[in-house]
């Protein structure tokens, strides 16, 4: 696991995006793995930018999202992808028929899904580099705490501290979603590189437990303790409780 702490969340996703340049201008099939909430915004912002730039082109990759609510429709404005859509797929020349995320509607079996899902990575030839943000509580993707550290794409209960966290996005009288369809812990340990983007206090603790604590189901993150090729992009504020 590599630490890399940088002044602000600016210059951590300024970091993130050279990382991702480079591997969509060194391989032919580019696969990348995808994370919604706030923290990669401004990294898919400046991949926006360096797209008009002429700095990269999209048209050859190959995208899969760590998560997706269950029993959402796509056009959904609290979907993840048309979170994926407006901040990156839309403003890009990514082919949206090679983006995916891991959907479970109505009448869908979550298994069958989770395994359809997993079976599309492997033809993709897996994920070259996998993007992550991590929760207050410690959760990759939306592994909550307890998650086995050898599950797959799997439907998940959200827990109440994740619902809270992310009550923010809905109105009051809105209708929050509260399972996920989300990749395994050993899903993500699959990617040939990790690149975990946090900032802010609030993830300081996570960060700690991820970093320097015991590997345990109680932080899924540390699972990452367990990848050769994991990097761990930090803002001040969030390495602030660094033992
Ligand atoms: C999002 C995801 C989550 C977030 C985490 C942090 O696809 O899988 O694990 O990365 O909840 O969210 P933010 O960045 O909003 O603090």
């Amino acid at each position: 696991m590599q630490v890399i702490i940088l002044e602000n969340a600016q210059q951590v996703a300024q970091h993130a995006s050279r990382w991702v340049v480079e591997l969509i201008s060194q391989k032919t099939n580019p696969v990348l793995g995808l994370a919604t909430g706030s923290t990669p915004i401004s990294l898919y912002q400046k991949l926006v930018k360096s797209h008009q730039e002429d700095q990269v082109d999209f048209g050859h990759v190959t995208s899969f999202n760590l998560d997706e609510y269950h029993n959402i429709d796509a056009e959904n404005e609290h979907s993840y992808r048309t979170f994926m859509k407006n901040n990156l797929f839309d403003k890009i020349n990514i082919d949206q028929k090679n983006t995916h995320l891991p959907t479970c509607n109505k009448g869908e079996n979550p298994r069958e899904q989770g395994i359809a899902f997993e079976d599309k990575i492997r033809l993709a030839g897996g994920i070259d580099l996998q993007i992550l943000g991590i929760g207050a509580n410690g959760h990759i993707g939306f592994n909550e705490p307890t998650s086995s550290l050898s599950s797959r794409t799997r439907l998940k209960t959200l827990t109440k501290q994740t619902l809270e966290d992310n009550s923010r996005l809905f109105q009051p009288d809105e209708y929050q979603p509260t399972m996920a369809m989300t990749m395994g812990i050993s899903t993500i340990l699959d990617a040939q590189y990790i690149l975990l983007m946090a900032t802010g206090k609030n993830k300081a603790k996570a960060v700690n437990e991820m970093i320097t604590g015991p590997l345990s189901a109680k932080c899924p993150a540390s699972a990452l303790q367990l990848h050769e090729h994991a990097v761990i992009i930090l803002d001040k504020a969030a390495a602030s409780e660094l033992s």
